[in-house]
């Protein structure tokens, strides 16, 4: 729903707010100089935030929960066996009893439908934390992680400020990339077709023979819809749409929910781990780097490429803590006026 410029916005708050937080990283620690503390500011004192959760998480989980924390508010774990929705209570009536309490709500649900239903009923805002068509909080993470990277992929861009000068730290600025995604048509790689081309990034997708493995129509709807279809290659062949990669990315094969469909789509994907190999014959960018969500498994990606030089997932993970720390403050998507353009 954000603009590009919105979202460079919310990662760039994101940037600053790592900056703030991790005065460790700050290379005057190691000469045993002390870095100026600055933490982020406490807007989120006195508020909630509700984690209604009907899916497993680690990451998005831990990093809303750590996030909120650190904002000086509160998350509220709700998983699907703690509260009434579903079993005693439609979602209608949870929408707006939880918004009657708290002042946002952050959701995972199974079917989109669920989530356009919380957010049709809610008083206070509700954000996505993954739905069975979209996972945004993932892209913003994502983001930030290429854009601190940025010198690898261009050796003229300077590595990123050091923390001690968190307040002026300017977000590193990224060459239009192209980034191959080598899997499932699922919430990840459709959040990275809505994403990138905005940005001025190309993607090259290889998913399985349709009609199987299609992005569902009101994906490829948005997609057409922003225009970003004109920057997306697609097709079946992997080592095809390696081909000049920058990045690749990819996620696993059998999403949540998907568990009884496990043999068949691993039948399905058969050829399509990321390898070394792969990547060699189908001509990507010598120094090509690998982006995967989390969680991993290794038929996905194998272990050299996984736990290699190549790999940003740690990074990746520990960014999704400062992405949606952006997206929790304030003016940002969830409290009080939602208006990330004007200036703080
Ligand atoms: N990437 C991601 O969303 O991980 P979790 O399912 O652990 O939150
Ligand atoms: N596509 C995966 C993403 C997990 C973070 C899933 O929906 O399970």
């Amino acid at each position: 729903d954000l603009s590009g410029p919105q979202i460079l916005r919310v990662i760039t708050h994101a940037y600053h707010l790592k900056q703030l937080s991790t005065p460790w990283l700050a290379p005057q620690l190691s000469s045993g100089k002390q870095p100026r503390l600055r933490m982020p500011s406490q807007s989120l004192f006195n508020k909630s935030i509700a984690l209604l959760f009907s899916k497993r998480s680690t990451r998005t989980r831990v990093a809303a929960e750590t996030a909120s924390l650190l904002l000086g508010g509160r998350a509220l774990f709700l998983g699907k066996e703690d509260i009434q929705i579903g079993v005693n209570e439609s979602p209608r009536d949870t929408a707006r009893v939880i918004g009657g309490m708290c002042q946002g709500i952050f959701a995972r649900v199974g079917d989109h439908s669920e989530i356009e239903e919380l957010a049709n009923h809610s008083p206070v805002p509700v954000l996505n934390a993954l739905s069975s068509l979209w996972h945004p909080t993932q892209i913003l993470a994502d983001l930030l992680t290429l854009h601190e990277h940025a010198h690898l992929f261009d050796p003229s861009s300077p590595p990123p400020t050091s923390a001690v000068k968190a307040h002026t730290a300017v977000l590193p600025t990224l060459r239009p990339l192209t980034i191959a995604y080598v899997g499932d048509s699922a919430n990840v790689l459709h959040d990275m077709l809505v994403t990138y081309p905005r940005l001025g990034h190309s993607l090259r997708v290889a998913t399985p023979p349709p009609p199987a493995y299609q992005a569902p129509v009101p994906v490829w709807d948005r997609v057409k819809e922003l225009k970003c279809d004109e920057k997306i290659w697609w097709g079946t062949d992997p080592r095809e749409a390696v081909q000049g990669a920058d990045v690749v990315v990819t996620d696993t094969w059998i999403s949540m929910g998907q568990e009884a469909e496990y043999e068949q789509r691993v039948r399905d994907f058969a050829g399509y781990q990321v390898t070394e190999a792969l990547c060699r014959e189908g001509g990507a960018n010598p120094d090509w780097k690998f982006m995967h969500c989390l969680p991993r498994k290794k038929h996905e990606v194998d272990d050299e490429v996984f736990y290699g030089p190549r790999s940003l997932v740690f990074p990746e993970a520990d960014n999704r803590k400062w992405t949606i720390m952006a997206a929790f403050e304030p003016p940002s998507l969830l409290f009080g006026k939602w208006d990330i353009t004007s200036e703080r």
